[in-house]
């Protein structure tokens, strides 16, 4: 399913209200919302309207865990960290208990980063492989989404759930579709008129999750939402 927005104010506006509802509702009949966010700068403007004075109380704080669909290799004071944009943005604004904040670590080997956060994900699911409530998702220009990148072996991994990805700069570690496709709920936030070619490919084209890994993420029916600007969707053939 796919919302088409005026512009990305109004985008932002609906995902945060989407994330809150969804919180909402999930806390009520399970009591907790596991949530993985996306990274990227798409985001950002949604995680700061969920952190606006008169938006935090719409979310049950307290009984969210929030995880990463990646990272960036780098400390966390490098502007490139997805943890910290998510910290500047959202999360030193809202009370979240920071024992359920689980960034990626991943300072120097990918490949160790990857594994440490697998052993986290494996401790704190029971399910496996882990589901997720809610896991956000952008869409790079070349048809990337969290780090999959085309035709990367990470793309096809089934046996685990996060992959380390050594050959992007920097470094990336990334959960792995096994993970997406598990996911209660999947948004992808796409704005902006760079991404309308590769978003007309991804929605339009037939399915080849190696050259466009975004068209890996199909965890069933009526659970991936794509909610895009009119300048993303301005591609996209009407039917
Ligand atoms: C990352 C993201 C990545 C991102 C896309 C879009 O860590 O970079 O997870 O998949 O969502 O590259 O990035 P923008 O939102 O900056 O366009």
């Amino acid at each position: 399913m796919i919302r088409v927005f005026p512009d990305a104010e109004a985008l932002s506006r609906a995902a945060a209200a989407l994330f809150a509802r969804a919180a909402r509702r999930t806390v009520r009949n399970s009591g907790r919302f596991i949530v993985a966010l996306s990274g990227g700068q798409t985001p950002r403007r949604t995680y700061e309207r969920l952190a606006c004075p008169e938006c935090r109380d719409a979310v049950p704080w307290e009984a969210v865990h929030i995880f990463w669909g990646d990272e960036r290799c780098v400390p966390f004071e490098d502007p490139r960290s997805n943890a910290r944009m998510a910290h500047e943005a959202l999360l030193r604004y809202v009370p979240i208990p920071a024992h359920q904040i689980h960034p990626i670590r991943c300072e120097g080997d990918p490949e160790t980063a990857a594994a440490r956060y697998e052993a986290l994900l494996r401790s704190f699911f029971v399910e496996a492989p882990p589901r997720f409530d809610l896991i956000l998702l952008g869409l790079g220009e070349d048809g990337h989404t969290a780090s999959l990148f085309p035709f990367h072996p990470a793309v096809t991994e089934q046996r685990r759930w996060v992959a380390a990805v050594p050959e992007a700069d920097p470094p990336r570690v990334t959960l792995t579709l096994p993970i997406l496709n598990q996911a209660r709920r999947v948004v992808f936030l796409v704005t902006g008129a760079r991404k309308a070619g590769i978003l007309r490919e991804v929605l339009q084209e037939p399915p080849d999750p190696l050259r466009r890994p975004a068209q890996g993420v199909r965890p069933g029916p009526g659970r991936v939402l794509w909610l895009v600007d009119a300048a993303a969707a301005s591609e996209l053939l009407s039917p």
